[in-house]
């Protein structure tokens, strides 16, 4: 399948996705949002695909907010419309049972950072520029960035940024949590490819568990304790258990199916 706002490459189960608009420093207009429903469809339903990988094309920027040219003449009700529709997207990633990685190559502003936020953890390189800049446009956040910054980064991090506008830096990200590493622009992509390596290499089900449980204690409507117990007891049912528990016990290498 070919996108109009996405490249994509599938790499040893790794689908590296790239957001294409480098002329507008990657941001997310309808088409990308289009696009990156569409993909994640495939990511849910095709076995080929493992793990995600999310970049900006070129240098200067992973994705530098939403469109600020598609904003001009919305009315409250669509002003509304576009927020469900961004967090529908972002929902669909961090729910995705494939672990997602954000590969953050410059400026993660506005729409930009919710999208890192939404994905499983963040990579960010030297240059990486996060920041939420909504309140100069008279704006908030309206693709989860106020729910998923306090999150990740503590409230009162999170108000401070919301309310200046301010930018951090690769390295302050890293103070705060905000991302799991800092590395030079050219190990980026390595990096996140060393890591979904091995996360491939483990049972998928179980991965997808991980992921399903470690949301839950953001949803309100989950107690994210039943919800482990019930993960944890389905995992009971897998083959890849039974293989992942005798491989241990006859000390050699599980082979995992899926299944
Ligand atoms: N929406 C639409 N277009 C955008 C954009 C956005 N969020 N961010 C950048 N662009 C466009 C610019 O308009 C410019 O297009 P043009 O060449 O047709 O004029 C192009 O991308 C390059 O950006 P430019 O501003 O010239 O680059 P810069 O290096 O001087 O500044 C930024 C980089 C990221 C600091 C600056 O582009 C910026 O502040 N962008 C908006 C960030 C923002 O407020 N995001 C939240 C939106 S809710």
């Amino acid at each position: 399948m070919t996108y109009s706002t996405l490249l994509t490459q599938l790499e040893n189960g790794i689908l590296i996705i790239t957001i294409n608009r480098p002329d507008k420093l990657n941001a997310l207009n309808k088409d990308v949002f289009n696009d990156l429903d569409t993909i994640f469809n495939e990511v849910y339903s095709n076995n080929q695909i493992q793990s995600v990988i999310i970049i900006g094309c070129g240098n200067k920027a992973f994705v530098a907010g939403a469109d600020i040219g598609e904003f001009g003449s919305l009315s409250v009700e669509e002003g509304k419309k576009l927020a469900k529709r961004g967090q529908d997207v972002f929902n669909k990633i961090e729910n995705s049972p494939k672990p997602v990685i954000a590969c953050v190559n410059g400026f993660a502003l506005g729409g930009g950072c919710e999208l890192s936020m939404a994905c499983h953890f963040r990579i960010a390189a030297e240059n990486a520029k996060f920041g939420q800049p909504e309140v100069n446009l008279g704006l908030i956040p309206g693709y989860g960035g106020t729910q998923r910054l306090a999150q990740l980064i503590g409230k009162g991090r999170a108000i401070e940024l919301l309310i200046t506008a301010n930018m951090i830096d690769a390295s302050t990200a890293l103070q705060f949590g905000l991302v799991n590493y800092v590395v030079p622009s050219d190990a980026l992509l390595n990096k996140a490819k060393e890591i979904l390596q091995t996360v491939n290499s483990k049972a998928p089900l179980a991965v997808a568990a991980c992921i399903k449980a470690a949301n839950a204690v953001w949803k309100e409507t989950v107690n994210g304790f039943d919800e482990e117990i019930q993960l944890f007891g389905n995992c009971f049912g897998t083959n890849d258990m039974k293989e992942g528990t005798n491989a241990f016990l006859e000390k050699r290498k599980a082979v995992f199916t899926g299944n």
